[in-house]
């Protein structure tokens, strides 16, 4: 009878136990990914870049990842715009050197290259700057202008990840 009760008492300790194991850790997780995105410039489209990713070199993939789809979807959009054809051209290419950019720095990633990440990802921004600086010295106005800022900001957040890289 007693030993019954006791083992009962046990077994529910041991469930007490692991339920706030387990809910250390789903904090542990939370309060991580929210530490990587904390100081970025744009955090809560930095939490929609890295998801539930809780190291910095998984977040710095899945936000680089994020931007190349991005890029990939202003490519298209830029192709098919109507206007001064040099002027979309130089983005249309910039678009280019964007996404291999952006495939070297996962590269570097993978390697553990952090300082190449780095500044393949600062050639990012050059690289939307540009496109930018020529419709502005054309006195054009910049189609699409929101999509290059936001790229432009998810670009900065990767920055402020990959310096998270040990
Ligand atoms: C990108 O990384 C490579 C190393 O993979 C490096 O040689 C190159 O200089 C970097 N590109 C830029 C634009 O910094």
């Amino acid at each position: 009878m007693v030993s019954a009760r006791s083992s009962a008492l046990v077994a529910l300790m041991v469930a007490a136990t692991t339920a706030l194991l387990l809910t250390q850790q789903a904090d542990a997780g939370r309060v991580l990914t929210g530490d990587l995105c904390k100081n970025t410039d744009f955090p809560a489209l930095c939490s929609s870049m890295v998801k539930s990713k809780v190291n910095a070199e998984k977040a710095t993939k899945s936000a680089i990842n994020n931007i190349i789809l991005k890029t990939r979807e202003a490519k298209l959009s830029t192709s098919m715009t109507k206007g001064d054809k040099s002027l979309l051209d130089v983005c249309n290419e910039m678009y280019d050197t964007a996404l291999s950019d952006l495939d070297t720095a996962v590269q570097n990633l993978k390697s553990g290259d952090k300082p190449s990440v780095q500044t393949n990802l600062s050639a990012v921004i050059s690289d939307l700057e540009t496109c930018v600086d020529t419709f502005a010295e054309a006195n054009a106005k910049l189609p699409y202008e929101k999509m290059i800022n936001l790229l432009e900001q998810m670009t900065s957040n990767s920055l402020a990840l990959a310096a998270k890289l040990p």
